[in-house]
């Protein structure tokens, strides 16, 4: 059987994700972000057209490293301003019945109890539609909102990242039980304290005594997606992720990060196919190729080179500081700011890149690595192209227009998907991790790190149920009248 293509509109709650300066398009919607209508109407947009999900960025801090303050990303709009991810999404889920949500939160620097219960909720509310993009934050400006002085070092932040996922993991599949919930109203027990307990966590980097406040909603741990590309964060990927955003600069080293990721993946006691591999896709489609070249030069005309240097500038150097033939690594080693991302494998330059180098792909949409531009039948073959050469599973849309660009595919591209097999013709599952491995797949697979917790086992000896402890006896009976009559 031919293997189907998942899509996924890349988003975020803000004006400027990622296609700087085409907000000024005069068919551009983003200004509209403030306005539930526009995430209700984006919603009923990607289900109609079938997508697998609505994938929303986030950060928690402004690009302020590019000439030395956040204007220029405030004049361009460079992800401020920019609004809450989660907040969103039961709008959207009201909207719909099959479209899934993935949204992107931080592990570095807010603990992880309260994001368990945000997430539970989101799951439910969604019916089981709920993916959670883990990020460990770049952004310095990030760290100065949350207290501290600079960034938590790279891979310091892949280990808080590790304590906070089993933390969660606790929560979410040991904290209770799937039948603790009995509602009997003639013995008044609405839960079952034998069957939910305390985790009792405590490690290097949290204390959570639980029970999770939550009851077991259908995925229980959201689909787990992640976009890490340095060797810790690969090794992170390989340990929790269920969809990875893989990198490289042409299809062979694609093809190379999505092998090298299964492989991991099995290392680590997984299936290889436990993980999906997206990657970003610039799609742009016209009815004819001469169509399609136009919305292309459009955008290049509108784009701003400043937007997308203050983009840069935020996590990494301010490229607008520095000569054009130095080379990247000289200068990280030759500042070593303390904090930063030391080591060659972390940054986002491939070794021996020079800032004019970095400043010529940065600030061009079109360099790839996945560009179609054409026909329906133009773009078609090329996605076919890539997915049979890198065994990817999936994209991620880039938008340029909103909602222009997700129209264009829908109206053009899936039509032609579908007629070569690739494409789904309908909704066959219901919650998003059943979409991603099949349906019958809801909670996550048995080899998966978080399942060992399931029935409270690993937990410790002081994760002990409720009823168990003293007292406790009296409250799973309920009092002997009722106290409201
Ligand atoms: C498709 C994609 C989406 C990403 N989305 C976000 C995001 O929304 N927020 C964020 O802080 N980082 C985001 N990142 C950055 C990653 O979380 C990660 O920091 C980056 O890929 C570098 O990985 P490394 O730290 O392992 O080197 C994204 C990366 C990719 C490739």
């Amino acid at each position: 059987m031919t293997r189907q293509i998942a899509f996924n509109l890349f988003e975020m709650n803000c004006v400027g994700h990622i296609s700087h300066g085409l907000w000024v398009h005069p068919e551009n919607n983003r200004h509209r972000f403030n306005d539930l209508d526009f995430w209700v109407e984006t919603a009923k947009l990607l289900e109609a057209g079938l997508f697998d999900s609505v994938f929303l960025a986030d950060v928690i801090g402004t690009y302020d490293g590019y000439r030395g303050g956040p204007e220029t990303a405030l004049r361009e709009a460079v992800q401020i301003p920019s609004n809450d991810p989660l907040l969103v999404i039961p709008a959207m889920a009201a909207a719909t019945r099959h479209l899934g949500f993935a949204a992107t939160f931080s592990t570095t620097y807010e603990p992880p109890f309260a994001f368990a219960r945000r997430a539970s909720t989101l799951d439910h509310l969604t019916k089981g539609r709920f993916g959670w993009n883990i990020v460990t934050s770049y952004l310095p400006n990030a760290a100065r909102n949350f207290g501290l002085a600079d960034e938590v070092e790279h891979d310091q932040r892949y280990a808080i990242a590790d304590e906070y996922l089993d933390v969660l993991y606790k929560l979410w599949e040991g904290s209770w039980d799937d039948d603790a919930v009995v509602e009997d109203r003639e013995k008044r027990v609405y839960t079952d304290p034998s069957k939910v307990r305390y985790i009792n966590h405590r490690g290097p980097h949290f204390s959570v005594a639980g029970p999770h406040l939550s009851a077991p909603s259908l995925q229980r741990t959201p689909v787990l997606f992640q976009a890490g590309s340095s060797v810790a964060g690969k090794a992170f990927a390989a340990r929790h992720a269920e969809g990875v955003f893989v990198g490289g600069r042409d299809a062979a080293a694609y093809r190379d990060n999505v092998a090298d990721l299964r492989r991991l993946a099995v290392a680590n006691g997984r299936g290889a196919d436990h993980i999906k591999a997206f990657a970003s896709a610039v799609v742009i489609v016209g009815r004819t190729a001469k169509d399609a070249q136009r919305k292309a030069d459009e955008y290049r005309r509108l784009s701003s080179a400043e937007g997308y240097l203050a983009h840069a500038g935020g996590g990494g150097i301010d490229l607008a500081a520095y000569r054009p033939d130095e080379v990247i690594d000289d200068i990280l080693a030759r500042e070593n700011r303390p904090g930063r991302d030391r080591q060659p494998s972390n940054r986002r330059h491939p070794a021996g890149t020079t800032v004019g180098e970095a400043l010529e792909r940065i600030t061009r949409f079109d360099r790839g690595p996945f560009v179609a531009i054409g026909t329906p039948m133009e773009v078609a073959d090329e996605i076919e192209r890539w997915v049979e050469g890198t065994d990817l599973d999936g994209f991620n849309l880039r938008q340029f227009l909103t909602p222009g660009t997700a129209e264009d595919f829908v109206e053009l591209v899936v039509p032609e998907l579908q007629r070569r097999g690739l494409y789904r013709r309908s909704y066959e599952e219901s919650t998003l991790r059943e979409r991603l491995f099949g349906a019958g797949n809801t909670r996550l697979f048995d080899q998966h790190p978080g399942a060992r917790y399931r029935g409270g086992a690993h937990l410790g000896g002081d994760a002990v149920p409720l009823a168990a402890r003293e007292g406790a006896a009296h409250a799973a009976a309920g009092p002997a009248t009722p106290s409201y009559a």
